[in-house]
């Protein structure tokens, strides 16, 4: 693929080359040693206080757990996730069991830095990623009733893409990034 740096601004390819696919190579599988590298670089990512509050369910296709998944996609995103050699479930750790007390002010942030990981691993392994959250929460939270003060958060469909990124993909700019409503008069 051209790594166009016009369009990246120099960034390393690995981050200039991702793009979220909706379509993926249905016979491209993902093997345990693949799914357990995208896992190892997600347990590796920073996060407050070391608290580590991700969470992961997985489905294949072929195994139970991804028809378990796949009966709960959005019709939007079952066009292309299925397909996927792997699907994710992400979940954060937001409360201490059983009680309104944060378990991390950052559970989310930090579940996204792990997903970030994640997804640059996969892009090294010549596998794309597409996060979605087009299935139905309420239907999934039942199927996988997740531990007290656990929370899904997000899908991530992962496999060898089948399509190109879009020739036009919209940025703000930074400069937009710097001046943001935050900003003060001088
Ligand atoms: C938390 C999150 C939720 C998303 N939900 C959806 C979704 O429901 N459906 C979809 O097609 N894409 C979804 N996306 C993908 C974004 O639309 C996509 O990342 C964005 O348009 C930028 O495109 P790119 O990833 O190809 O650069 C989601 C991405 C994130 C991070």
């Amino acid at each position: 693929m051209q790594h166009d740096l016009e369009v990246s601004g120099g960034i390393h390819p690995l981050l200039a080359e991702r793009f979220s696919p909706h379509k993926f190579d249905p016979s491209a599988t993902v093997d345990d040693r693949s799914l357990g590298l995208l896992l190892e670089a997600a347990r590796w990512a920073p996060s407050a206080g070391n608290s580590q509050p991700w969470g992961f369910f997985t489905g294949r296709p072929g195994e139970r757990d991804h028809e378990r998944l796949v009966r709960h996609l959005a019709p939007s995103s079952a066009r292309w996730a299925t397909d996927a050699g792997l699907l994710v479930v992400t979940l954060a750790h937001r409360y201490v069991e059983d009680t309104e007390l944060l378990y991390s002010e950052f559970a989310d942030y930090d579940l996204g830095q792990a997903v970030a990981h994640l997804t640059v691993q996969a892009q090294v392994m010549g596998l794309a990623a597409h996060q979605f959250r087009a299935f139905d929460m309420a239907g999934l939270t039942e199927e996988l009733s997740p531990s007290p003060g656990w929370a899904i958060v997000s899908m991530i469909a992962l496999g060898r893409a089948a399509d190109e990124p879009p020739v036009s993909r919209e940025r703000r700019s930074i400069a937009e990034l710097r001046s943001g409503p935050w900003t003060l008069s001088d």
